[in-house]
């Protein structure tokens, strides 16, 4: 008589089983597709250190947004290249109702309504100091930032932003941004906060993107210290009760605990930031042969699902549309 009476292998043997006891999948309704914005018309880069990965004039990613919502992608997070021109310590391009970011919003909605448009609200983008806020004697002035990103924010709601993702990590923001929306009656313009989000390394790729790296020092006086879990939640509860529709820890892989943990305690949806450095790592390594690019892809979003991630915000959307429709 055999005694081994427990055998969880039984619900591996075959495919179909495998896939009825699933405890987490993914669709196309998961994911937040970033896309970046170029001045000009006809314009179109390929992102040198996120290969297969473009930054295109605002005409051409009009185009890319009706082929995402054509796959059945919903949503997407627009960043902008401004020229070094446009940049100051004050953020005067950003709140720009004619901006590129502004813009971009007017174009998108007019050609897709039923997009799902976020915009992201920081000033890195348009600093000619490249930090999140507005320096002053080396540091970033808390809340004189606060006040320009809620009128950013609100310029990008004009424009018609479904919903302002601040990933700038000052304190206070979300309150400062709901409260400035809900004044000029746009009520139904939501926040996704990026609540957690690290002092992390992941995020060089996208500093060469929009030329956004620190021109001094670094980003650890506002974004988190990697070592921190426990943090990470207080930033999430609190945005939550400052008027957060969404919380986003960021980057992923490396931070699932935190999402995790956000999870147990969010009252409001949990988005997840797969960053730019964590897709060059698979690109990198498929490109060498070293791993299955697409299996590693469909891991790695299946990962932030079981982690506890409503929603996802990475540059592999396309690529994981694509490899559901061929199964
Ligand atoms: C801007 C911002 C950054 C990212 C999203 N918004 C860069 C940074 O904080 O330095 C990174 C995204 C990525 O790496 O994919 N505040």
């Amino acid at each position: 008589m055999n005694k081994l009476v427990k055998r969880p292998r039984r619900l591996r043997t075959t495919s179909a089983i495998r896939d009825l006891v699933a405890e987490n999948s993914i669709s196309a309704n998961d994911f937040i597709t970033p896309l970046f914005v170029l001045e000009g018309e006809g314009k179109i880069k390929e992102i040198a250190s996120m290969p297969g990965y473009w930054k295109k004039s605002l005409d051409l990613t009009v185009e890319d947004v009706k082929k995402l919502w054509d796959m059945g992608l919903k949503s997407v997070l627009l960043f902008v290249q401004v020229d070094d021109s446009l940049k100051d310590n004050a953020g005067t391009e950003a709140v720009n109702p004619k901006g590129l970011m502004q813009k971009a919003v007017r174009g998108i909605k007019a050609e897709v309504p039923e997009m799902h448009v976020m915009t992201d609200v920081a000033l890195d983008p348009y600093s000619s100091f490249g930090h999140d806020g507005i320096v002053e004697d080396g540091k970033i002035i808390n809340d004189a930032t606060v006040e320009v990103l809620a009128e950013m924010a609100l310029s990008h709601a004009r424009a018609g932003a479904d919903m302002v993702a601040p990933s700038d990590m000052m304190d206070g923001r979300i309150a400062a941004i709901r409260k400035r929306l809900d004044e000029q009656g746009l009520i139904d313009t939501g926040i996704m906060s990026y609540s957690a989000k690290y002092a992390s390394s992941f995020y060089g790729p996208f500093r060469d993107a929009l030329d956004s790296a620190p021109g001094f020092g670094d980003k650890k006086t506002y974004q988190m210290n990697p070592a921190n879990a426990t943090e990470g939640v207080k930033e999430a509860m609190l945005d939550i009760e400052e008027g957060a529709d969404m919380v986003m820890v960021k980057p992923g892989l490396p931070y699932l605990d935190i999402v995790h943990r956000v999870k147990q305690v969010s009252v409001v949806p949990v988005s997840i930031y797969q960053v730019s450095g964590e897709y060059a790592m698979i690109k990198a390594a498929a490109e060498k042969g070293w791993i299955d690019e697409e299996k590693a892809i469909m891991e790695s979003l299946l990962s932030c699902k079981r982690a506890g991630a409503d929603l996802i915000a990475t540059y592999f959307s396309r690529d994981a549309v694509r490899i559901l429709e061929k199964k």
